[in-house]
């Protein structure tokens, strides 16, 4: 090997053996960062009682069984995040048809979410990362 190629092959070998054995940030699931089960109860139980205490939407969930939305909400986010969850609810479309729901009824909940993952610490770039997720969903949420 030419000095400078074996120079470089030895860089390289070092840079290999300084890498850090954890999983990058990047190839972590949402689901781990967010702390697993007890971080996704969390966010689901603050937004649960935002919701239930918020005026311009709680009549929504006037005949719903909320112990059955909770356990319904931890699976969807654990699903979605990349956590060992499968969802067995309804599809969005389903579950919120004949509720004629508004953007700006779904901007509410947006904004009550984001006021419970604020309230249990819930870092800005994971929050992001959440409405990302969810975002996408008002067209099935919306007018059904
Ligand atoms: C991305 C936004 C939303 C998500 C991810 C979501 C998720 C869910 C889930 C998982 C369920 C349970 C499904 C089932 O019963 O099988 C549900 C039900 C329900 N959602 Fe949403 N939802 C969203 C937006 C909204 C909004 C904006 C409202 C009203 C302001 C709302 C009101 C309700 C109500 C009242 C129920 C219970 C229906 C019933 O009792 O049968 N949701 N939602």
């Amino acid at each position: 090997m030419k000095p400078f190629a074996s120079l470089l092959f030895a860089v390289a070998l070092t840079a290999c053996a300084a890498a850090p054995q954890k999983p990058s940030v990047e190839n972590d699931t949402l689901y781990r960062r967010l702390g697993g089960v007890a971080g996704v109860e969390a966010v689901v139980d603050a937004s649960l009682r935002r919701i239930h205490g918020d005026l311009r939407i709680n009549i929504f969930f006037e005949n719903t069984d909320l112990a059955d939305l909770r356990r319904l909400l931890i699976e969807q986010i654990c699903a979605a995040t990349g956590g060992p969850c499968t969802y067995s609810g309804r599809s969005m479309e389903e579950a919120h048809s004949g509720m004629n729901l508004t953007d700006r009824d779904f901007d509410i909940f947006v904004e009550d979410l984001v006021a419970a993952m604020t309230e249990v610490k819930v870092s800005p770039a994971l929050q992001q990362e959440v409405l990302g997720l969810f975002g996408p969903m008002r067209p099935q949420v919306v007018g059904q």
